[in-house]
C-alpha cells in the first residue's frame, strides 16, 4: 500500500464535515476530542491536521473527498489528513492507497483518533474501521460550549437495507444509546447553552432502550430539563412511527410541530423495488394520523427520482403524492448508483436527461408547496428561537416552530425566544414583527 509521508505530531487541527446532521454531530465530537488532546482549532487551509468527515450517500458526495484532499495539498502544503465518516468506512484502505492520506477512521471508531494520529506521526498510515458492538460515546470527552440549537445523536445505523442506500454498510446495524447517557448529555448541552435539542439517528424513531421505552418517553424526560424549550428529532422511517410518538405531538408542548418522514417515491412498484417496506397508502395514512393530533404540523420528506426502471407514469405517482400531502419543505435527489448496493446492478437505468427533467418538475411542485406553506403562516403569532445575527445590521435570524427561518429586527440575544407576528413570507424565509420577549436566562 502507498504509505503516507510521515509528519510531525500536529499542534493545530480543523474538522470539515460533509453529509448529514449526524456527521455534523460527529464532527463536533471529534473537535472536542482534539481540543482535549491540547490541539488548537484553526482553519483547514493552515491546520497541521485536517479531519475530513465524509459522506458516501451519492457519487458526488464521495468525489468531493478527493477534490478536498487536492485542495489541502495546494501550493505544496502537506498537512496530516485524516479521512473520517462514511467514505472512510466504505473505502478503507482503498482511500489510503488512492489519496495517500495519513489516517482512515470509520464512524464507529473515531474515539480512537488521538491514538491513530500518534501512530500516523510515528509510523505512517493508521487505519481503524472497526464497528465494535459497544458504542464509542462513553469514551468521548464532555460537551463544550454549543449554540442555542444543538444536535444529539441517540441512535445509529440502519437495518432497513433500502436497495439504493449505503448507510447500512457504512454505519452498521441499528443501535440505540442508553437512556441515562442521553439524558446526561442533554443536560450538559443545556448547561453549555442549548435551548433546543434535535435528537439524531439514521432511523431516530427506531430508538428504543433495554426496557422497551421509545422515543416519546425520552422526549418526555428531556422536556423536564429546565431551560430546554424545544425538542426535535430526525430522520424517521415511516414503519417506526408508533402511536406513542404520534401522541407525543399532541401531548408534549416542547416537541416541535415538524416531522421529516422520507417517502422516496409515490409509486408502489418503485417502493417495492426500493425495499422501502411501506406503501404509498400506508405512508399517507401515517400522515393522516399525525395531522389528526397536530393539524398544524409541518411535513418534510426525501425523494429519489430516476430509480432504475421508473416509468413516466410511476414518476407521476410521486407528483400526485406531493400534491396530496402539501409538504412544508423537502429534499429531492437524482438516483445515484452506489457500489455494493442491490440497485446498482438493476437493469433499465433511467437516462440522465430524463432524470434531470423529473427532478426539475418535482422541485417545481415542492417549491410551490413550500411557498404556500410559508404564506399560510402570515398573520400568525409564534415563538422564534434566535440563533444568529442576520445578513443586514440590526437583523437577527431564528427558527419558527415549523423550522422556517424567520428574520426579526431589533436587539435580541442569541438564545432568546421572541414571540413574533409573521408579517411576510418568501420561499426561504419569513419576516417577523416582535411582540414579546423571553430572555435566554428565563
Ligand atoms: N435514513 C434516512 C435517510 C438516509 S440518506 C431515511 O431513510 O429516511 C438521506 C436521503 O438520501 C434518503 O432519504 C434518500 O432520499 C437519499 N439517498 C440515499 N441513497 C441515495 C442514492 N443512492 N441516490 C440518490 N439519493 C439517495
Ligand atoms: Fe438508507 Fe433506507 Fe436506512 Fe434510510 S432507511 S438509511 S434510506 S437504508
Ligand atoms: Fe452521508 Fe453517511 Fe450521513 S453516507 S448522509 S454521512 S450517514
Amino acid at each position: 500500500m502507498g504509505a503516507a509521508i510521515m509528519k510531525p505530531a500536529p499542534k493545530t487541527y480543523a474538522v470539515k464535515s460533509f453529509g448529514c446532521q449526524m456527521n455534523v454531530y460527529d464532527g463536533e465530537r471529534m473537535a472536542e476530542l482534539m481540543a482535549e488532546q491540547g490541539l488548537a482549532a484553526t482553519d483547514a487551509a493552515s491546520a497541521d491536521l485536517v479531519i475530513l468527515n465524509t459522506c458516501h450517500i451519492r457519487e458526488k458526495a464521495t468525489e468531493k473527498v478527493y477534490s478536498e484532499i487536492g485542495r489541502l495539498r495546494k501550493d505544496g502544503r502537506k498537512p496530516m489528513i485524516a479521512v473520517a465518516g462514511c467514505v472512510a468506512q466504505a473505502e478503507g484502505e482503498e482511500i489510503a492507497r488512492r489519496a495517500k492520506v495519513d489516517v482512515v477512521v470509520g464512524p464507529q471508531a473515531y474515539h480512537n483518533l488521538p491514538e491513530l494520529v500518534s501512530t500516523a506521526a510515528e509510523k505512517g498510515l493508521a487505519l481503524d474501521t472497526d464497528m465494535p458492538p459497544e458504542l464509542k460515546f462513553a469514551s468521548l470527552p464532555a460537551r463544550r460550549k454549543v449554540g442555542p440549537s444543538a444536535f444529539l445523536t441517540v441512535q445509529e445505523g440502519c437495518d432497513k437495507f433500502c436497495t439504493y442506500c449505503v448507510v447500512p454498510y457504512t454505519r452498521g446495524a441499528e443501535v440505540s444509546r442508553p437512556f441515562a447517557a442521553i439524558v446526561e448529555e442533554a443536560r450538559s448541552l443545556v448547561g453549555a447553552g442549548a435551548r433546543e435539542i434535535t435528537l439524531l439517528g439514521q432511523n431516530v424513531n427506531a430508538w428504543r432502550d433495554a426496557d422497551g421505552r421509545g422515543l416519546e418517553k425520552l422526549a418526555e424526560t428531556l422536556a423536564e430539563i429546565p431551560g430546554l424549550a424545544r425538542i426535535r428529532y430526525t430522520t424517521s422511517h415511516p414503519n417506526d412511527m408508533t402511536d406513542g410518538l404520534i401522541a407525543a405531538h399532541r401531548d408534549l408542548p416542547q416537541l416541535m410541530p415538524f416531522l421529516h418522514l422520507p417517502v422516496q417515491s409515490g409509486n408502489d412498484r418503485v417502493l417495492r423495488a426500493m425495499n422501502r417496506s411501506h406503501s404509498r397508502d400506508s405512508y399517507l395514512r401515517i400522515l393522516d394520523r399525525v395531522r389528526a393530533v397536530r393539524p398544524d404540523i409541518a411535513l418534510s420528506g426525501d425523494f429519489i427520482v430516476g430509480f432504475p426502471g421508473e416509468t413516466e407514469a410511476e414518476f407521476a405517482d410521486t407528483l400526485s403524492l406531493v400534491d396530496a400531502v402539501g409538504y412544508a419543505q423537502c429534499f429531492s435527489f437524482k438516483y445515484s448508483p452506489r457500489p455494493g448496493t442491490p440497485a446498482a446492478t438493476m437493469d433499465d437505468a433511467v437516462p440522465a436527461e430524463v432524470m434531470d427533467d423529473r427532478l426539475q418538475r418535482l422541485q417545481a411542485a415542492l417549491n410551490r408547496d413550500q411557498i404556500a406553506f410559508n404564506r399560510a403562516t402570515v398573520g400568525r403569532t409564534c415563538d422564534v428561537l434566535i440563533e444568529r445575527t442576520g445578513k443586514y445590521p440590526g437583523q437577527m435570524l431564528g427558527k419558527s416552530p415549523w423550522l422556517q427561518s424567520v428574520i426579526v429586527t431589533g436587539d435580541h440575544a442569541i438564545g432568546d425566544i421572541v414571540t413574533v407576528r409573521i408579517a411576510e413570507a418568501g420561499p426561504n424565509s419569513l419576516m417577523g414583527v416582535v411582540e414579546r420577549e423571553t430572555p435566554a436566562a428565563a
